[in-house]
């Protein structure tokens, strides 16, 4: 199925020059009179990387109102560069809220650098002392560095479904480790669960993160809840809209990209163009949901549920084959991260599960081209596979009848920690889930084989598309069809639902090998109030040859 691209929330259609009127000729109406004296002091500001994180930097924000003349100030010694922004705007399909963001792409960025910068308009109300923050470029070659990693954040506001107050711990964690960027594995403020008011539930996301999304990049994925009905053909009208993103040079910008930093490939997917899950923007009814009149949507009936697998019609899977020989050809890449939203290897209970999908399309990618690190989220828990290749056939069973099904059930190449827990990373792929980001539903309950007392995982091996409902009118969405022995399960943490991944890349380790150091820590007593207290709970190394010197 190839889902035709609306051209009207496309990226490169929303690229405007600073100042002028905005895309949607509801912007000027709908914005300009809900907004107190025509605001365009910035928030939600945070950083992306550039196509090269070494020498290019997007400062991104949001203002209530169209801004005059939105510039950042780059300051570097007693140097300032001016660097004008552009205006991406989109109208929310559901509410009519016009939203007004600004992009400036800061290039030819010194390597390895801090940099000051502030962000302002002509129309900011802070114009005299506007918001400043600074900044660090990323280093060339091989040079040692941290990043971390959670999904599934939510906003602090308890109004709004799934937030908790937690999602504002989790932001101090990142600022608490301090690393050179984050990588936001998907479902970041699930607004697509709040139709009347998506653009609110993204500013709430985007004012929590700024204290730490300001000062170093966020890389986000989109998750299930990126897909938002009335905004655009995959959903991600709003998610595209307010983050730019390196160019993956094909018709979906922003749904899916990679950059380097240092001797480390990070690759982001858009998963939802390859599970079998229907888990995006779902209308279970009875009655019919009618968007406001100003969008000119009809009503969105009972049943409803925008499911996108497919959507790039094989374009993603063919760039990530592209990307992944490419960095296997190039020898100043040691590691090759994937970040994605779901789960090829999950065996939550409580959760969402394995998804067959990805493995299908690009568990065989990651085998051949030997990638090192999968980093997920979308099962609010967190779970460790053994480094895995291939895959058993026919060991599944149908949930329902339990007739064999084919999982294609990872196998693990060891099943038990190595000396010092130090793993060659050549043997396999390790799977990661850090769904723990600070939604109020933790998922840390986990399958187990009531027979043999050992982990067992549901998979989705098929389209759950809604069904027909108890309640006349209604529908509901099945569960994972299917269940497997969960032999690739390393380590599952059934004391919190909630952590941050942290990463530390080691360039020169004695004899020319690499590592990453893979950390875990884990927010105890979170499942039952929010806490600041971020414990280590889990610790792996991961070694391997250096890929430049003779012989590697
Ligand atoms: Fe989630
Ligand atoms: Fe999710």
């Amino acid at each position: 199925m190839r889902l035709k691209r609306q051209a009207s929330i496309s990226r490169r259609d929303f690229f405007k020059g600073a100042g002028v009127v905005a895309t949607s000729p509801l912007s000027l109406l709908g914005e300009a009179q809900s907004s107190p004296a025509g605001d365009g002091t910035p928030e939600q500001i945070h950083l992306s990387w550039g196509e090269d994180p070494a020498h290019a930097v997007f400062v991104s924000w949001v203002s209530a109102a169209q801004a005059v003349h939105p510039r950042v100030l780059l300051h570097r010694g007693r140097a300032t560069r001016v660097v004008q922004a552009i205006q991406r705007t989109y109208t929310d399909g559901l509410n009519g809220q016009t939203v007004f963001t600004y992009h400036a792409r800061l290039d030819d960025l010194t390597a390895d650098t801090a940099y000051r910068y502030s962000v302002t308009a002509d129309n900011d109300s802070l114009v005299q002392k506007p918001f400043a923050a600074r900044f660090r470029t990323a280093p060339v070659g091989r040079r040692a560095f941290r990043w971390t990693s959670y999904g599934d954040l939510a906003t602090p506001n308890t109004s709004w479904k799934l937030s908790s107050p937690q999602s504002g711990h989790a932001v101090d964690a990142v600022e608490q480790f301090k690393p050179l960027f984050h990588l936001l594995n998907g479902d970041l403020c699930y607004a697509n669960l709040n139709w009347s008011a998506q653009p609110a539930v993204w500013a709430d996301f985007g004012n929590n993160v700024q204290r730490s999304a300001a000062y170093r990049p966020w890389m986000p994925c989109p998750g299930n809840h990126e897909i938002e009905f009335c905004n655009g053909s995959q959903g991600f009208g709003s998610y595209l809209t307010r983050y730019s993103l390196p160019d993956n040079g094909t018709p979906f910008p922003g749904c899916w990209y990679r950059f380097q930093v240092g001797s480390a490939l990070f690759i982001s997917l858009s998963a939802d163009d390859v599970i079998y899950q229907d888990s995006g923007a779902f209308h279970a009814g009875p009655e019919p949901y009618m968007p406001d009149a100003s969008t000119g949507n009809a009503a969105i009936m009972p049943g409803t549920s925008l499911y996108i697998r497919g959507y790039s019609g094989g374009e993603q899977t063919r760039w990530l084959e592209r990307t992944l020989a490419a960095a296997r050809r190039d020898r100043s890449i040691d590691w090759i991260i994937v970040q994605m939203h779901q789960d090829a290897l999950s065996s939550s209970k409580n959760g969402n599960g394995s998804d067959k999908g990805i493995r299908e399309a690009w568990l065989p990618l990651f085998d051949r081209y030997g990638v090192d690190l999968v980093l997920c989220g979308h099962d609010h828990d967190y779970e460790r596979s053994w480094p895995v290749r291939g895959c058993k056939r026919q060991v599944g069973r149908d949930a329902a009848s339990g007739e064999p099904v084919d999982t294609l059930q990872p196998q693990p190449v060891l099943t038990r920690d190595p000396p010092d827990r130090r793993f060659d990373a050549m043997q396999g792929t390790i799977h990661l889930v850090l769904g723990g980001g600070g939604t109020s539903s933790p998922l840390d309950i986990y399958g187990v084989n009531p027979v043999s007392g050992l982990p067992q995982a549901k998979v989705i091996t098929k389209p759950n598309r809604p069904k027909p409902g108890a309640i006349a009118g209604t529908f509901v969405k099945d569960g994972a069809d299917a269940l497997e022995d969960a032999i690739w399960s390393a380590k599952r943490d059934t004391v919190s639902g909630y952590g941050i991944g942290v990463f530390d890349l080691d360039p020169h380790l004695p004899g020319g090998k690499t590592s990453v150091t893979v950390r875990y820590f884990h927010a105890a007593g979170a499942d039952r109030g929010p806490t600041s207290r971020y414990e280590l709970f889990d610790s792996i190394v991961l070694i391997k040859d250096r890929r430049d010197l003779k012989g590697a």
